[in-house]
């Protein structure tokens, strides 16, 4: 059977259970800002799972499209994919546990209607209650009657707690128990297993999970369950790519008709032919899975950015295109690929038909980009990789790292892999110190650089962030002590700083603080950086308001000739300025409340 023919069947399926049949909804959230992505089918649905009236009924089913980038480090393996499509029907306040429990059964199992999968590899989970809902006796019982009719040993049902056998797609909204339905990929335990066996297995990844049937009846808010909802709901969700993996009896996702004529491409291309075959494979699929991911992004409207949606597109095709460069895959290679897929794609979803020609130059374009970039970033890296086998050094100097990523747009979880594969580890934290300092600096930095070049473009944040100290001082000579950072962030056009203080300034105090800070720009203070042992840095008296995150070595950056009697000394990862002398007049634009006890600044230089 192939993969079109059983989206359509599973479709059939429900139209002939009475269920309405309704889109996919775009796969960016159009109501809900707290995710990027659609994660599940419910996800879209979750007004009617909490009461409101669907204009389509009580009973849909759909395939929804859905993309977790939470498991981009299994790709490659067998089975986790960054997009799938998930199969799911929906009842909402109708029917509950007998019918979703049987339907789900005689789909995948029925010979004619169905997908004809043996019932003796099936095995099922249920929940087995706690303090919040009680065990779920009802579908084991169900399941268990299930089985016996077909004859099939039901030492199959296995009770789990809520870790396992509880759905709900956040800390808020609808949830409740759920019972999941597995499938034995060795095919050799016909008679069932027991619990210890079956957990065995499931950790070795030989049972996949093909089926969540979720009874959703309860609510949740803030983690917390603290009601039922006003109806008993069901919500099921089946991996689209992993059932035609069953169906069609292959060993991976990358084997199924989705897949072969990408990965048979992708074979065709390479020309390195010193590459061990276990490093190809996975190369390939890396390659497959993120260009068809970025295939149904850019088909729905996402385009490459360095924020949100846009930067997570950016990112994969970056990685991609590592893994191009691995294979020794020609310019592009990914355009090719892309093409395979929108024609795949445009059977099914009408924005790809609409969209295939954007879709392939837009990953073209951004190929051509990063293309340069990486060439000489591998160069870099490979200059570091020496250097650290030479000094027997196992981390990447975190400024490097912050370097890669800067300058040569390599996205961290790239320059993390290429760590891991010449046995060298990065300190992550550090780097996410640095890229908080960063942030709109490196965005906004690495926008122009693809743009023009690799020159750097980074001067004025780079003031706004000596400033900042400055400022961070100044407000403690004002205010007192008390004043400790909360959070900080730069434009080119302003710094913001947020700080602990219980109260509004009064025009009096900003006009102080400003006058400090002018005068220690006026002053012309070399701003000088020393590394020390982190209890010397400590003791030194220089700010540290996120000790913790630092290693045993730390850089203080002060301002003044030396350490002892310098204006502001605090730990940091820089750049700064050379000398305060540089960063002109500074201006306090707005002080205003951000929370209880935190208020925030946004300051200029003119
Ligand atoms: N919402 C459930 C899931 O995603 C069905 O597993």
């Amino acid at each position: 059977m192939m993969s079109h023919e059983i989206r359509q069947k599973f479709l059939d399926f429900f139209a002939s259970k009475d269920h309405a049949i309704i889109k996919s909804a775009p796969i960016v959230p159009e109501n809900d800002a707290s995710v990027l992505f659609n994660i599940a089918g419910m996800q879209p649905l979750v007004p009617y799972l909490l009461g409101e009236a669907h204009p389509e009924g009580k009973r849909l089913a759909n395939l929804q499209k859905c993309i977790r980038t939470i498991d981009i480090e299994e790709v490659g393996d067998s089975r986790h994919l960054t997009f799938f499509e998930m199969m799911g029907n929906w009842s909402l306040g109708d029917y509950f546990k007998t019918e979703a429990i049987n339907w789900s059964y005689e789909l995948l199992t029925d010979l004619e209607v169905g997908f004809g999968l043996d019932p003796n590899r099936l095995y099922v989970t249920c929940f087995e209650g706690d303090e919040d809902a009680p065990k779920d006796e009802e579908s084991a019982k169900i399941w268990e009657d299930i089985f016996k009719k077909n004859g099939v040993s039901t030492n199959r049902i296995f009770f789990l707690p809520k870790k396992n056998n509880w759905w709900s797609a956040g800390e808020n909204g609808p949830c409740g128990p759920d019972t999941e339905m597995f499938y034995d990929i060795t095919g050799k335990h016909r008679d069932g297993l027991d619990l210890e066996e079956y957990l065995k297995l499931d950790d070795r990844g030989e049972l996949v999970e093909i089926w969540n049937d979720v009874f959703m009846e309860y609510l949740k808010k803030d983690g917390k369950i603290i009601s039922k909802l006003q109806t008993k709901n069901v919500d099921t969700g089946s991996g689209f790519e992993r059932i035609v993996m069953m169906v069609q009896g292959v060993n991976s996702v990358y084997e199924t008709d989705i897949f072969k004529p990408v990965l048979e491409k992708i074979e065709s291309l390479v020309t390195n032919k010193n590459i061990a075959e276990f490093e190809k494979v996975k190369s390939s699929r890396i390659i497959a899975d993120h260009v068809r991911t970025a295939v149904i992004m850019l088909s729905d409207g996402v385009i490459f950015s360095n924020t949100d949606q846009g930067y997570i597109l950016r990112r994969l095709i970056r990685r991609a295109l590592r893994h191009a460069d691995v294979l020794g895959l020609s310019e592009n290679s990914l355009y090719m690929i892309a093409d395979i897929f929108t024609d795949y794609y445009k059977e099914v979803y009408e924005n790809v038909a609409k969209q295939k020609e954007t879709i392939k130059v837009a990953i073209s374009a951004e190929e051509k980009k990063f293309r340069k970039a990486l060439i000489q970033g591998i160069k870099e890296f490979n200059k570091i990789v020496a250097h650290n086998k030479e000094e027997n050094l196992n981390t990447i100097d975190s400024q490097k790292v912050f370097t890669l990523f800067e300058s040569y747009g390599f996205p961290i979880e790239m320059i993390e892999e290429l760590a891991t594969e010449n046995k060298l580890t990065i300190d992550k934290l550090e780097f996410d110190q640095l890229f908080k300092i960063h942030q709109d600096n490196s965005r906004a930095g690495a926008e122009k650089k693809f743009k023009g070049g690799l020159a750097g473009d980074g001067v004025l944040e780079v003031k706004y962030h000596t400033a900042t100290h400055l400022l961070h001082q100044a407000l403690r000579m004002v205010l007192g002590e008390a004043v400790q950072q909360k959070g900080s962030n730069i434009t080119t056009e302003r710094l913001r700083f947020d700080f602990a203080f219980d109260r509004k300034m009064t025009d009096e105090e900003k006009t102080k603080v400003e006058n400090i800070v002018n005068e220690k720009i006026k002053a012309s203070l070399p701003v000088n950086m020393v590394t020390l042992p982190k209890e010397e840095a400590i003791e030194s008296g220089a700010l540290h308001f996120f000790a913790d995150k630092y290693g045993d070595m730390v850089n203080v950056y002060f301002m003044g000739e030396n350490l002892e009697d310098a204006f502001s000394k605090e730990f940091c990862g820089g750049p700064h300025v050379k000398n305060t002398g540089e960063l002109g007049i500074f201006k306090i634009a707005k002080e205003e409340a951000v929370s209880q006890g935190v208020r925030r600044i946004k300051a200029v230089l003119e």
